[in-house]
């Protein structure tokens, strides 16, 4: 009797979020040897945000394409993640490419498995905007990846319906739930368990609200000024707030803001704080301001109000939970819809009603099931079914 090679599975990642998010897959890959053999490839897009994070996950990768500069272009990235790819992939020979979400590290390395005819598995796959532009260029990034995808892994039936909506074959999407709630959850445990440092709350006034500020789109960063204002208005309200804000090393992003907010009263910038200290800043806060996708999908999990400083969103299920409102990053809006919300108690308590359409914690567990079900013949997982469908 043969007995089937175990499943060769490559996990890409390349930035801080989508390592925050395949974490909990690639832990999920590691419980299931030996049926699988997993394997880590970082394109290191980031270099020090990166190396925090597999650090607190306990990743060690077993490629890293090392390619980050300073003063990276978008052209740079994909160019270099190709070419390196290509080589990890003759190296590795794996049997799937899993890739994530919507970074520029995704689609590169989508497309390099797809010239290798090795198939595709796209986790946190189906978000949409309703134009390409915006975000910039992740929504570009996240359309190409699908047409280069074997098998979709949509956090919501949402996401599925968009997918389906692309005639993309049905066999092939399963909803999962969103990962980024498997990390979250297991962090913000180890974090009430305490032992780990949190230096960039330390000495924090608990009787006065304190809101955790991030920002870095690039379609922002023309706004990153007036973000930065708006922050500095926002510190003088007479509700005293404590503004907590890990600037990014973006060349676009850390002299604008420090430029504008270095001294100010009640304003707190920090270097990028790694990812249990924000896990527990997001806790700390009365709410979150940020243009952030992964802290829409988090915060809520706390029941924390989330400002998000975007035009468009690519998660209208927490719109529609009523634990986001998008506000634009327009300095007007930013101060008053922040004063409405520090001020008018009936809106906060309805926004940080706790539900969190988003996930359950297991989205890893099913996305290692589907492969073993569609490449090894295993049991089918049960589907994701969000709040309002579960009901
Ligand atoms: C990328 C992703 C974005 C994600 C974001 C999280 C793309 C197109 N964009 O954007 O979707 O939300 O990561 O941060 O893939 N830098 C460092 N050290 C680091 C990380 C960044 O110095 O550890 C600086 C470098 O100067 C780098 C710059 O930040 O060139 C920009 O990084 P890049 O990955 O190009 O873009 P992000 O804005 O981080």
């Amino acid at each position: 009797m043969s007995v089937a090679p175990p499943l060769r599975v490559m996990a890409v990642m390349g930035t801080r979020p989508d390592t925050i998010k395949m974490a909990p897959v690639v832990h999920a890959l590691r419980a299931a040897r030996p049926g699988i053999e997993p394997i880590v490839c970082v394109t290191a897009q980031h270099r020090e945000m990166l190396d925090d994070v597999l650090e607190l996950f306990g990743i060690v990768p077993d490629i890293d394409l090392d390619i980050m500069t300073r003063t990276q272009s978008l052209t740079d990235i994909t160019t270099r993640v190709l070419q390196g790819m290509e080589r990890a992939l003759e190296q590795a020979r794996p049997d799937v490419v899993l890739v994530h979400g919507d970074t520029t590290t995704s689609t590169a390395a989508a497309l390099a498995a797809f010239y290798a005819q090795i198939p595709v598995g796209h986790v946190e796959a189906g978000l949409r905007t309703s134009t390409i532009a915006e975000p910039f260029p992740e929504e570009a990034n996240r359309r190409l990846t699908s047409v280069l995808t074997s098998f979709h892994f949509a956090p919501t039936s949402r996401a599925k319906s968009n997918l389906l909506s692309e005639r993309t074959d049905h066999a092939h999407v399963v909803v999962t739930g969103n990962t980024v709630i498997d990390g979250f959850v297991e962090t913000e445990r180890r974090v009430r368990a305490g032992g780990i440092a949190t230096p960039s709350l330390d000495g924090l006034d608990p009787s006065r609200p304190m809101i955790f500020v991030t920002a870095h789109r690039r379609e922002n960063h023309g706004q990153m000024a007036d973000i930065a204002r708006a922050v500095a208005t926002i510190a003088g309200f007479p509700e005293r707030p404590q503004i907590v804000w890990p600037v990014h090393p973006s060349p676009a992003v850390y002299p604008v803001v420090h430029g504008i907010l270095d001294g100010v009263a009640g304003v707190r910038l920090t270097e990028p704080i790694n990812y249990a200290e924000t896990v527990a800043a997001v806790a700390a806060s009365y709410f979150v301001l940020t243009d952030s996708g992964g802290l829409q999908e988090e915060a809520p999990t706390l029941g924390k109000p989330v400002l998000v400083m975007r035009r468009e969103t690519e998660r209208p299920e927490g719109l529609e939970a009523g634990t986001l409102r998008l506000i634009g990053a327009e300095y007007g809006d930013i101060v008053d819809e922040t004063r409405r919300l520090l001020t008018d108690h009936a809106l906060y308590h309805r926004m940080a009603r706790a539900s969190n359409p988003y996930g359950d914690g297991h989205a890893a567990e099913r996305i290692v099931g589907w492969l073993l079900h569609a490449l090894r013949s295993g049991p089918a997982p049960d589907e994701f079914r969000p709040p309002s469908a579960a009901a």
